[in-house]
């Protein structure tokens, strides 16, 4: 898999640009507010179809615009393929070589990213929302049919929570225990698969990072559920979801949400003993968060054949100088494709190599560099 060029048209402050990537190392050199993260984030929308850091799809077009367009040609299989997503009034419409794609598979079709941002500390010390959204583009990135699987999902619970609100009859509200229950067993069954992959690779990571003792476990805390969720069945998870769906209704019609499901579930993230959110380093926490990327792309690497491409966003050793330098190196002797933007190109430097692409951003215009 390989990018070729990327187009940008009216995405956030980037007018018309047109980027030719190395097939190894691109970096986007630029001063604050430039438009350096708006460039990556631009990649990532296209090849994820999920916003990196906006709430509305909105904010997506520039201020004054209807639309906004960001295309990619990408050599997939041996075969060039130009993938294209195009916002406007809110909504995405995604193509593949100019035709609408038939399904969200197909638009994919073999193209992968892994995003490394300064806001990944917050997996750690945040709240279970922003876990559940990690894990989640991890499960995507992995099983791309997860994508449409919790759409499903998040339509029948917005339904149902609507129904709660409006304490609509019993009846009413169990028609949704179906669909929130089997589609919920199925994203569990999916989040279940990839941490088994995922986390024996981001403990080994993680020994090799930095000097720290203790062991990093990611467990996987499903919440309200009667049942042993690592052996349990998909049909298990199924009743055992409905169960609690049936036992929680009232309590649910009293607050006005669904207080069961997968939209709840938490990822506990320890060192040793103790809860990485109460008592990680900021080091810690930075070197758990690399060292689950790490496995999720080599994980990729073993059950794809090939390297996703990596976007790393604003990266600045002087924070966490011997962390940044084992990702800077581990990025070199991968040999992936990789995009990574920095205000200083002092910092990126061993990450650099014969084949790097210099690129320098201002105003929302990317250009060549020589450096
Ligand atoms: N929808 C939009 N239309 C136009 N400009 C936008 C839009 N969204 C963000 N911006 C602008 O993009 C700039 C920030 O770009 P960003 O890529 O985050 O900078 P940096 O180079 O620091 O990563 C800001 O000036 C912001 O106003
Ligand atoms: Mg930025």
């Amino acid at each position: 898999m390989r990018l070729l060029s990327l187009s940008c048209e009216s995405f956030r402050n980037l007018d018309q640009v047109t980027v030719t990537p190395s097939s190894r190392t691109t970096i986007a050199v630029g001063e604050n507010g430039q438009g350096k993260t708006n460039l990556l984030e631009a990649l990532y929308y296209l090849a994820t179809l999920k916003p990196l850091r906006a709430n509305t799809l909105k904010e997506l077009v520039q201020f004054g615009k209807g639309h906004a367009r960001v295309e990619g040609r990408w050599l997939l299989n041996g075969a060039e393929r130009t993938i294209a997503v195009e916002v406007s009034h809110g909504t995405r419409s995604a193509t593949v070589d100019g035709k609408r794609a038939a399904s969200v598979e197909s638009y994919f079709g073999g193209v992968s990213v892994v995003a490394f941002t300064p806001d990944d500390l917050s997996i750690v010390k945040g709240g279970p929302d922003g876990r559940r959204a990690f894990l989640d583009r991890s499960v995507f990135n992995r099983f791309p049919a997860y994508l449409q699987e919790s759409r499903e999902y998040a339509k029948a619970l917005k339904s149902r929570n609507r129904l709660l609100k409006e304490d609509a009859p019993h009846s009413h509200l169990t028609v949704w225990n179906e669909t929130l229950s089997r589609v919920g067993a199925r994203l569990l069954v999916r989040r279940r698969a990839l941490l088994a992959e995922v986390v024996p690779r981001a403990q080994a990571a993680f020994g090799s990072i930095g000097r720290i003792e203790a062991k990093a476990s990611f467990v996987y805390e499903p919440s309200h559920l009667e049942l042993d969720f690592a052996t349990a069945s998909e049909a298990d998870l199924q009743a055992a979801l409905s169960k609690a769906l049936d036992v929680r209704l009232v309590r649910d019609l009293e607050r006005g949400h669904t207080s069961v499901g997968p939209h709840v579930d938490d990822l506990d993230v320890s060192l040793g003993e103790h809860a990485a959110r109460q008592y990680a380093s900021q080091g810690q926490s930075r070197a758990l968060v690399i060292a689950w990327k790490v496995a999720e792309i080599e994980n990729l690497n073993a059950t794809n054949g090939f390297l996703p491409m990596l976007l790393l966003d604003d990266v600045s050793s002087e924070l966490d100088p011997e962390r940044n330098a084992f990702l800077m190196k581990y990025l070199a002797e991968s040999g992936a494709q990789t995009l990574l933007t920095t205000t200083d190109a002092e910092l990126v430097r061993r990450a650099a190599g014969p084949e790097t692409t210099w690129l320098s951003v201002r105003k929302g215009a990317v250009t060549p560099s020589s450096t």
